[in-house]
């Protein structure tokens, strides 16, 4: 658990995830030096933002989406921009990588299905961010600044973008990625021994791991933060 007197610099120590993490916030020297419980006192919304997220990456049970949609849409929207980049130039290049390596050693049956597996997972993934990148987060950060700014382009936005709706991205926001990549992590677990090349095995294993802890607190926020709030919206504009 996150411990009051703990400073977020040692906290983050602690697990080589978070460190990861605090590169998607401005964090400087000093916030590091800072106790968890002086940055839910003060007034910094990154720093709240950021100590709300870690608490998810810690115990998936403790992500509170009652907290985290106090937050600002335009701080979660940008969350989840750098963290799909993230996926997209250090994560998948990696678990290509290490897929590599391990066909290197380890040509049998085994590893040319994780590569049809993981090629397939990729796809599903970057066809699922493609959406969301293009025609969902330039939506709810027009209907952010619309009601914002009260203006009257809603009408024009919906002529331009066509019917588009956040119920529509509640129904075909799909798991078909998280359900690919379980296959993974257990098509994996299962297969340890046929594989020779046990540190690129365990490497790969942690790798896909880690992606999966990410993504789950990812599409969480996604899913019980972004749309809900941007649909309460969406229902104000129109009313
Ligand atoms: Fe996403
Ligand atoms: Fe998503």
């Amino acid at each position: 658990m996150l411990g009051k007197t703990q400073t977020l610099g040692d906290l983050i120590s602690t697990d080589y995830l978070f460190k990861l993490i605090i590169k998607r916030f401005e964090v400087d020297q000093d916030d590091l030096q800072k106790s968890i419980s002086t940055i839910r006192k003060e007034n910094n919304v990154d720093l709240n933002f950021l100590t709300e997220i870690l608490i998810a990456f810690e115990d998936i049970n403790s992500f509170s989406s009652q907290k985290l949609a106090e937050f600002p849409i335009k701080l979660v929207v940008n969350y989840l921009r750098k963290t799909h980049h993230y996926y997209i130039s250090k994560k998948l290049p990696e678990l290509e990588q290490t897929i590599y390596h391990l066909k290197q050693k380890n040509n049998n049956p085994t590893v040319q299905v994780l590569l049809h597996f993981f090629n397939d997972y990729k796809r599903s993934l970057l066809e699922h961010i493609e959406v969301e990148e293009n025609e969902l987060f330039p939506y709810v950060l027009f209907l952010d600044y619309a009601s914002s700014e009260k203006t009257d382009k809603v009408e024009a936005y919906y002529k331009e973008f066509g019917n588009i709706s956040i119920e529509t991205f509640m129904m075909e926001h799909d798991h078909e990625h998280e359900t690919r990549l379980k296959e993974i992590i257990n098509y994996l677990a299962a297969r340890e021994k046929n594989l020779n090349d046990q540190l690129s095995f365990k490497v790969l294993l942690t790798q896909f791991q880690a992606l999966n802890k990410d993504l789950r607190v990812h599409e969480k926020l996604e899913e019980d933060v972004l749309l809900p709030k941007a649909q309460l919206l969406e229902k104000l504009l129109q009313a």
